[in-house]
């Protein structure tokens, strides 16, 4: 089975649709993160790179009378739970692996757990702590880091180099995690 690339999930309009809310730039820095967290604690890069690229896809607009009101939005949020429902219907019409699909919405629901009633600390998997540290190193206060911008052709050109590093990886059959 070949994988479904990161270029093809960011060009699907389903991902053009909501990526563009949280912001493009977040997304593909995350991803970048979580490829190179991935091959320190022996994670499929595959894997991380694509939970994380989608991880904020559930995120919906959070202005309020034309103003941005970020606070009020957060008391109300259940970006990850969207998310991850979002994620997961995507990457099934991409004809992705069906328990790849399953991983990847798993990340993206438990990539935070400020919408939980509960802490999610020591309780996620290898993979699920990859994704939410990613994100966690690009945050910015006040959901800043959701506004820088980025050009569709750099967002593509970027992933397009994970894609190939991925590959390269994958076909060395996971030598370099064991180095
Ligand atoms: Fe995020």
């Amino acid at each position: 089975m070949t994988r479904v690339t990161l270029v093809e999930v960011f060009k699907h309009r389903i991902t053009q649709k909501y990526l563009q809310r949280s912001g493009i730039n977040h997304a593909v820095t995350v991803a970048g993160y979580a490829f190179d967290l991935a091959l320190k604690n022996g994670v499929d890069p595959n894997l991380a790179t694509k939970s994380a690229l989608l991880h904020d896809m559930g995120h919906y607009e959070w202005y309020r009378d034309g103003k941005w009101d970020y606070e009020e939005y957060r008391k109300h949020d259940i970006h990850a739970i969207k998310g991850a429902e979002r994620a997961h219907k995507l990457l099934i019409r991409l004809g992705e692996d069906r328990l790849v699909a399953k991983e990847v919405s798993l990340a993206v629901l438990l990539h935070t757990d400020s919408y939980l009633p509960f802490d999610l600390h020591n309780k996620r998997t290898k993979l699920q702590q990859v994704v939410a540290e990613a994100d966690r190193i690009d945050e910015q206060p006040n959901g800043l880091h959701h506004y820088k911008e980025m050009d569709k052709g750099d967002a593509v050109k970027s992933l397009y180099q994970l894609d190939l590093k991925i590959d390269h990886f994958l076909q060395s059959d996971g030598e370099e995690m064991s180095r």
